[in-house]
């Protein structure tokens, strides 16, 4: 979703800008901007479409200046294009905004504006902020104060940073709801919706909360609250590394992220797995152990990839850890009023950690006393911060929009917790020993599926003009086969269902003709004989069969079109191993199909706005 990157120093901010805004296309947007200051001079460049397209239009006209913002946008309100991208300016040019979030009483605030003679160009609800900022700035007050009172007027979410041509020597940033971050160099100081975009400059950050508001110049920085008390913050030295964000090789973010899972499932146990004991170490969770331990219900709630992860958690806790166990969309959570008490806890799976409505299903659940623990992948996000405690999933920078590794590291992190609290249950050390020894192997049966990659994107090849597909799956593999229909959808924009395969019967069996491709994840496991019937059901509506199969089954060859095959490992576990050949698959389809495979249309890695 929208990304923000600025500069305030001695270098040419323009490249910076640029080269920031790049960092930032990840997180999906349709349009971009610029603006600067330098000795009195102002300039705003925007347009529809890519950051390359503006770093074009930028370079003729070889501009230089030591204080600039840049922007990608993801439209909310208004069609993208040239005049609702950001940044936003006033009338005369001389005060700049850019905005992540959306401000929901805009249209009150435009109307009062326009009835003080103000006019707007855009459809955009920014605009009316950057108005509103202006309108202080005319009565006399100071960028910083004028950003304040603009802020106390606003309901609704925001990052936003500001500058202005009367006070060349700031950029003012506050943040509601929206990430965003300080960093900090020589003689130099940026800002950010998320570290991608200036970790090529700095590696020292400051994370704002909400309702904080930073002056940030050349050679400082000062947070205050939006109602004025300064507050110390801490200056964190983050770990990443500019090769976790660069493709590395490969034409794709996303098809990196899948060949990356045997190694970043192995970040995701290192030093937490306890052979000889059977059981798990997590150090997040030390603290708060007992009450969870002791839970008297579990809820998960989570959006995306991240809620398919959940349900399998589900499946995981109830069988081993015994806890009574919900998943909740985060939007639904949030909004429905849900009975939670001090004696329940709430897990929290997101990836980037800024999930609006994950974010805002964390708040209620503390709210209401809940122990609140959150299950991330960007260290230092706002989930990670304000939960109670929690695990890192360590799966290392994700890019491509659609989720790949980070799902099979929040698999693995779950499968931690259930270990740990089922050894402190019922579970045998004996029993927990064969499941420390089943994740162990994981890596090496993941080299093993990434091996087949060739035989998948062949399989693309045969399927790739088809316009729906099912994806069915049982038990533990009914997550995962709602994950690869995801996926499918998400970057080939091909319709694709996932359902439990029995549920087939009571509706989409009435799509199933010679043209749907149906995927069936039939490993052998408990279910293994009911998902054979399902199969044998479209077998005789002549529908096409994908199985993805233990590689011992030969049987099931007889009965299928095409067979992937694949280890075989505790059921708990086999998510982690049948979403990976359904991951290459949807990758696959989608390049064949000429699709921006990594930015998908429409979608957005962080969805930072309800
Ligand atoms: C967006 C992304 C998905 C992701 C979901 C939840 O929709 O495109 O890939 O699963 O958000 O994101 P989170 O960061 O909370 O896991």
């Amino acid at each position: 979703m929208c990304g923000i990157i600025g500069y305030i120093g001695e270098k040419n901010c323009v490249p910076i800008l640029i080269n920031g805004l790049k960092r930032l296309e990840y997180r999906g947007y349709d349009s971009a901007g610029i603006s600067i200051i330098n000795n009195g001079n102002t300039c705003i460049v925007k347009n529809k479409g890519k950051v390359s397209a503006l770093e074009e239009k930028v370079s003729l006209m070889k501009l230089n200046a030591v204080l600039g913002i840049g922007h990608t946008r993801w439209a909310t309100h208004g069609i993208p294009n040239e005049i609702n991208a950001h940044p936003h300016s006033n009338e005369d040019n001389t005060l700049f905004l850019i905005h992540n979030g959306i401000i929901e009483n805009y249209q009150t605030i435009k109307k009062g504006l326009k009835q003080i003679g103000y006019s707007f160009r855009s459809e955009t609800d920014s605009e009316v902020l950057v108005m509103l900022i202006d309108s202080f700035l005319k009565k006399n007050y100071p960028l910083t104060k004028a950003v304040q009172l603009a802020l106390s007027e606003v309901e609704g979410t925001y990052g936003i940073a500001v500058i202005y041509k009367d006070e060349p020597d700031k950029i003012v940033v506050a943040r509601k709801g929206s990430p965003l971050v300080v960093g900090l160099g020589e003689n130099e100081n940026f800002i950010a919706s998320d570290v991608s975009a200036i970790l090529a400059h700095t590696k020292q950050i400051v994370y704002l909360d909400d309702g904080e508001l930073a002056v940030i110049t050349k050679n400082g920085f000062l947070v205050k609250t939006i109602l004025d008390i300064e507050i110390e913050k801490e200056v964190h030295e983050i770990s990443m590394s500019l090769d976790e964000i660069d493709k590395g090789g490969y034409s794709h973010f996303m098809l990196k992220e899948i060949m990356e899972q045997t190694e970043s499932v192995t970040n995701s146990m290192r030093g937490r797995l306890l052979l000889e004991d059977g059981d798990a170490k997590l150090g997040g969770l030390a603290n708060v152990i007992d009450k969870l331990v002791n839970s008297n219900r579990i809820i998960i709630s989570a959006c995306g990839t991240s809620w398919h992860a959940g349900l399998v958690g589900e499946y995981m806790f109830e069988q081993y850890a015994r806890i009574q166990t919900e998943v909740e969309y985060a939007s639904e959570f949030r909004y429905r009023n849900p009975i939670i008490t001090n004696e329940d806890t709430v897990i929290l799976i997101s990836q980037s950690g800024e999930t609006a409505d994950t974010l805002a299903a964390l708040r209620e659940a503390k709210s209401r006393g809940a122990l609140v623990l959150g299950i991330c992948n960007v260290v230092g996000s706002t989930i990670a911060r304000e939960s109670n405690a929690g695990v890192y999933i360590h799966a290392g920078s994700e890019i491509g929009v659609a989720s790949t590794k980070a799902f099979t590291s929040q698999l693995i992190v779950l499968a931690l917790i259930t270990l740990l609290i089922a050894r402190k249950k019922s579970l045998s050390a004996a029993e927990g020993k064969e499941l420390v020894e089943a994740m162990q192997e994981l890596p090496d049966k993941i080299s093993h599926i990434l091996k087949l990659n060739d035989t998948i994107e062949q399989l693309a090849e045969e399927f790739k003009d088809s316009k729906n597909f099912l994806y069915l799956g049982r038990g533990y593999n009914f997550p995962a086969a709602l994950e690869g229909a995801l996926k499918l959808k998400e970057i080939s924009y091909i319709h694709a269902e996932g359902y439990p395969a029995a549920e087939m019967k009571h509706g989409p069996i009435a799509l199933i003709d010679e043209k749907m491709p149906v995927v069936f994840i039939a490993t052998k496991d408990s279910t293994y004989e009911k998902v054979i019937s399902n199969i044998e059901e479209v077998r005789a509506r002549g529908g096409r069969i994908i199985a993805i199969a233990s590689e011992n089954d030969e049987e099931i060859d007889t009965l299928v079109d095409y067979s992937i095959k694949i280890p075989d490992t505790v059921e708990m576990l086999r998510p982690v191993l049948t979403s990976i050949p359904l991951q290459l698959l949807a990758y696959h389809i989608a390049v064949k199909k000429g699709l921006n495979v990594d930015q998908p249309r429409n979608l957005a890695k962080s969805v930072t706005v309800e």
